[in-house]
């Protein structure tokens, strides 16, 4: 699994570079072939022209009679070896007289005819390519130029230089060009591979790796890449998602602890009491007084599970709001008291600020109302004895901005982005049989479903949680 993984990404890359290096090794071989070609071609005609003067003295000599054929028959061969070129030589009319080379002295006699012909007749030199009208096997450059004695063309000289060396050089050039095309593949291979092991393959493999083990329960697992590109911060993004599911599932598993332990306490003394009533412990002029206490018990267990279906439901959106217009003040108002008895119980000095006598908003009464009293729920459990708790609605704009405050101990500043987490409590065993930590997460959830924020304030002071509603 782990080596095809690594081929498989390693062959991509390689196969990308190759592609690139052939292409452009092949734009350069055609492009330097064709200088190559043009060079070589360029420099024997030239040099081929440059024999014009010589050529037309030994030529003019022999037509006058001043060399003898033997002599001249060398001087062709001279010329031959040292420009490999075949030197053909024809009177006025196109009849051969003489040739460089012992195999074509059939040629002698035979009359050559053609436009080029008639151009060198004119006095002009002519440059071709060809094989002469068969007269070759291979194509030849050739370069025909008339021969003038007294001012008179007299005949023509042809030389004719086999173009298929040039092919040979080209041919080389190609040869260095793909060698060193080899060369840069297995190169590149070598500094590829080492690269992207190092850089892409390696690191992926450990992300890969952990990312398993994480999956497997292990949440304690990290990635260790310190590279500071891409794959860094992958890595780091990786990493923040292994704290949030290592916090989630650390929230899992104390939101069961908590769960079973809010659960076991009231059904405990829920059948405490009623096998105390059956089997006869509990006389039966008591069981108003303790039935009570069932009652209470099952009302709470209610409330938990009440809450825990909200939260479920406004998190899988299947809450629809019920949007009216509602006054917030009396909504405040009818909260407060309440919560009057347990504000009495701690001595709680409880203001409520409310600018106006009616404030109309737009939002779902009852919703809002769950949010107002878990906010007041916390206030008054963990403001101290005779602490200072007030509630307050004022305008701002086009809303309306909503504060519980608290004073007392403030919320640590590391615990403030966990609190609106489903299940965190802060200090577990300050509120222990307290709430369950959901009531954060639940008026959060109601507020975002408004379209409105809600925020919290913490420090000496005391502490403040604000949410903002519409004004109708
Ligand atoms: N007014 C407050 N003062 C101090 N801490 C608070 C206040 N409100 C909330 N908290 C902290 O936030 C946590 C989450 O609150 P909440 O979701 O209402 O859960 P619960 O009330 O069930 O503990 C609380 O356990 C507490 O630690
Ligand atoms: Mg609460």
């Amino acid at each position: 699994m782990k080596v095809i993984k690594k081929k498989s990404l390693f062959t991509k890359l390689m196969a990308t570079y190759v592609v690139i290096i052939i292409i452009a090794y092949s734009v350069s071989a055609v492009i330097l072939s064709v200088w190559f070609y043009n060079y070589y071609y360029n420099q024997r005609k030239d040099a081929l022209l440059r024999e014009e003067a010589n050529l037309n003295r030994i030529v003019g000599d022999y037509m006058t009679q001043k060399t003898d054929p033997e002599k001249f028959k060398f001087e062709l061969l001279v010329i031959d070896r040292l420009l490999d070129a075949r030197v053909l030589v024809v009177d006025n009319f196109g009849y051969v007289i003489s040739y460089s080379g012992q195999g074509l002295d059939k040629m002698i006699g035979k009359q050559i005819t053609s436009e080029e012909f008639d151009e060198i007749r004119e006095g002009r030199i002519v440059v071709k390519k060809g094989n002469f009208k068969n007269m070759f096997s291979s194509p030849m450059l050739t370069v025909g130029m008339p021969v003038v004695i007294h001012d008179q063309v007299q005949g023509a000289v042809f030389l004719h230089s086999p173009l298929d060396e040039i092919k040979n050089a080209v041919k080389q050039a190609y040869i260095v060009v793909w060698v060193s095309a080899a060369l840069a593949i297995l190169f590149s291979i070598f500094v590829i591979y080492i690269f992207s092991d190092r850089i892409l393959i390696r690191p992926l493999e450990n992300i890969n790796t952990t990312a398993k083990s994480i999956a497997k329960g292990e949440f304690d697992k990290r990635v260790q890449v310190n590279s500071d590109d891409e794959i860094g911060d992958l890595a780091t993004s990786f990493n923040y998602m292994a704290d949030s599911l290592k916090n989630l599932e650390n929230m899992r598993k104390n939101f069961i602890a908590n769960i079973s332990h809010e659960l076991r306490s009231p059904l405990t003394s829920i059948n405490g009491f009623i096998m105390g009533m059956i089997d006869g412990t509990i006389p039966q002029e008591k069981w108003t007084y303790y039935l009570n206490i069932v009652h209470d018990e099952i009302q709470r267990l209610t409330r938990l599970i009440n809450d825990l279906l909200d939260l479920s439901r406004l998190e899988s959106g299947e809450f629809s709001l019920q949007i009216d217009k509602f006054d917030i003040n009396e909504l405040i108002r009818e909260r407060v008291i309440k919560f009057e008895d347990k504000i009495n119980k701690k001595n709680i000095n409880m203001d409520v600020i409310l600018i106006e006598d009616k404030v109309m908003v737009i939002g779902d009464r009852d919703r809002i109302d769950q949010v107002i009293t878990n906010l007041l729920d916390n206030a008054i459990k963990f403001v101290p004895e005779m602490g200072h708790v007030y509630i307050k609605a004022e305008i701002k704009n086009d809303r309306v901005f909503v504060s519980v405050f608290n004073d007392g101990d403030p919320i640590p500043k590391d615990e403030i982005k966990y609190i609106w987490d489903r299940f965190h409590k802060v200090d577990k065993a300050r509120c222990k049989g307290g709430g369950t930590g959901l009531g954060l997460s639940i008026a959060r959830q109601i507020i975002n479903q408004h379209n409105q924020t809600i925020w919290v304030e913490s420090g000496d002071f005391g502490t403040k949680f604000t949410f903002t509603l519409s004004l109708a």
